[in-house]
């Protein structure tokens, strides 16, 4: 008989858990959530547990601080790592996170050595890296989630200033997780016409730069911790589309490799995604601008990359 896909989620807090729980309420496959506090992914785990019966789903969701539970898992995505901490640097993030996703990471791809393994944590690119070094799985097999979000964010902007469902909005980012990502606003359409056609430009690049700010508008909303839903409806996405070999057209953080001019670098480009993860970069020709835009954005990774411990 047929078993369930298992995902591990590593890191149970407010992304980890989210998606947690979009994964076990679809009924897409069983949950293992681990966190390094104790009793807080085995709590997450029974409360997520607890509310199958009335939501209506047959996954199984536990909780552990032990790998050993996790072996064997299908997806691995990895959410564990600190928020920035008043007086910390972002470099001082950078290396605690860096430290984080490496341990969690090996002692994952142990016991998962065909996991496909989806990265969350910031600083998204560069963590990126880690994991693909700590794995030693090949580059299929090693995803960032950050274009999702991205073109999420602005696929509601361009939405709400249009009065149109989200659902007849597409839209296209490129490049770093952050401040250089590069919106793509004559791929980004509705209904199949590009928004340069539908808003003046001044519009346009208003939207685009509050796409690029999304991640800090929340934050500064928060004031404590940072975006939660859309960062985990954006990681079920991705799931969704390995576990169910969708082969959707989605930008994901990957190692191209010659791909955009960019050699051994993670940053965000459209890929097919399905069961084998990474199943080919969708190479878009760009105009001069966007190609400056995206280089700028490379170069923004590659800077944090080598600031990384080898
Ligand atoms: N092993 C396992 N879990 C860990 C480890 C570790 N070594 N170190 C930290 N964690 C756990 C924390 O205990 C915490 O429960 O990671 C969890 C992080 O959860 P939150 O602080 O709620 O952060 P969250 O909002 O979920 O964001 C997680 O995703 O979007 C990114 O920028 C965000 O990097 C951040 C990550």
């Amino acid at each position: 008989m047929a078993s369930r896909a298992k995902v591990t989620v590593i890191g149970a807090g407010n992304v980890g858990a989210t998606t947690a729980q979009r994964i076990a309420e679809a009924g897409l496959a069983d949950v293992v959530l681990v966190d390094i506090v104790e009793g807080l992914p085995q709590g997450k785990g029974l409360d997520l547990a607890e509310a199958a019966p009335v939501v209506g789903h047959d996954a199984q969701v536990i909780g552990t601080n032990d790998y050993a539970d996790t072996a064997g898992s299908d997806v691995v995505v990895v959410t564990s790592g600190l928020a920035r901490q008043p007086g910390m640097s972002r470099d001082d993030l950078l290396m605690k996170n860096a430290g984080i996703v490496r341990s969690v990471v090996e002692a994952a791809a142990r016991v998962s050595p065909e996991a496909i393994l989806i990265v969350v944590t910031n600083p998204l690119d560069a963590m990126c890296h880690v994991a693909h070094r700590a794995s030693g799985f090949p580059r299929e097999r090693v995803l960032g989630m950050a274009g999702v979000l991205d073109s999420a964010r602005f696929r509601t902007f361009i939405a709400q200033e249009l009065g149109v469902s989200v659902e007849d909005v597409h839209a296209f980012v490129l490049g770093g997780h952050g401040d250089t990502m590069v919106p793509l606003s004559r791929y980004s359409t509705v209904a199949g016409v590009p928004i340069t056609e539908l808003l003046p430009a001044a519009r346009v690049r208003a939207l685009e730069e509050r796409t690029a700010n999304g991640g800090a508008e929340v934050v500064a909303l928060l004031k404590t911790g940072s975006a939660f839903y859309a960062p985990a409806a954006s990681t079920f996405e991705m799931v969704d589309a390995i576990l169910r070999d969708r082969k959707r057209v989605l930008p994901c953080a990957v190692l191209l490799q010659g791909e955009f001019g960019v050699h051994d670098l993670f940053v965000g480009v459209p890929i097919v995604l399905g069961r084998g993860g990474l199943e080919r970069v969708f190479e878009i020709e760009l105009t001069s601008d966007e190609r400056t835009a995206f280089e700028k954005s490379a170069a923004a990774v590659e800077e944090l990359v080598q600031k990384l411990p080898a």
